[in-house]
């Protein structure tokens, strides 16, 4: 599993990469517009911020091929490193995901809500494909389901293309996601912190703290006592 962030705010990421085991950092254009900053300042913050090995995804905004992959481009040389250009699974952008892919330059298909917009997506060539797993659940739909079909469509066509899970409210939906073999995931840094809270493991954490130090003294660790 790949864990990656869905934020433009570099605080959150500063913080996020610190903790946790990060993969990288996506953004789209509601995201990126939140921070109301310069864009490309953002971006090249971003990439500065995780270094140049992590994955960063970008969208773009043209909704037709030829713009599309003059975005691509645009942003592939501009932001650099280990970037994906994240386009909707639109016709032209599907067009655009197929020249791309002669280009070399590396793709996220986005706004995936079926199976067979995915499939598409990665017999074009894209590297990930993004399924929007609560905007599914929010209109009765099944967010894991349909995260759990592409997974096998993947593995029947033998394609390489991965599943980035993407949009979740709560942690039920990232677990979910996993048992269906999603290859990673992008959640908000709430969503990553309450991946690993609960209120036993602080209570616990309390306990063996005050039973420590009823014995050994406060403020004592290890290294301090024998
Ligand atoms: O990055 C795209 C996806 O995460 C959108 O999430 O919360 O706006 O549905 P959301």
């Amino acid at each position: 599993m790949l864990y990656l962030l869905d934020t433009a705010n570099l605080d959150e990421i500063k913080k996020a990469f610190d903790l946790y085991p990060m993969s990288g950092v996506t953004t789209n254009p509601t995201i990126i517009s939140r921070e109301n900053k310069s864009f490309i300042k953002i971006l090249k913050n971003i990439r500065e911020t995780i270094g140049q090995d992590k994955m960063l995804h970008v969208q773009v905004i043209s909704t037709h091929a030829q713009e599309i992959v003059k975005e691509a481009e645009y942003l592939n040389k501009t932001i650099g490193g280990n970037l994906y250009i994240k386009i909707p699974v639109i016709p032209e952008g599907i067009k655009a995901i197929k020249i791309l892919k002669l280009k070399g330059i590396k793709v996220t298909a986005t706004a995936v809500f079926t199976a067979q917009q995915a499939l598409i997506a990665a017999v074009s060539g894209a590297e990930f494909v993004a399924p929007y797993v609560n905007r599914i659940d929010s209109i009765s739909g099944n967010g894991a389901g349909v995260v759990s079909q592409i997974v096998t469509l993947f593995k029947n066509y033998n394609l390489n293309c991965k599943v980035l899970a993407a949009s979740f409210k709560n942690v039920q939906q990232v677990q979910d996601v996993s048992l269906c073999g999603a290859h990673s995931v992008t959640v908000n840094p709430a969503i990553m912190g309450d991946l690993l809270s609960h209120p036993l493991t602080d209570k616990s954490v309390t306990q063996f703290i005050s039973d420590w130090e009823s014995v050994y003294g406060t403020g004592k660790v290890t290294y301090d006592v024998k």
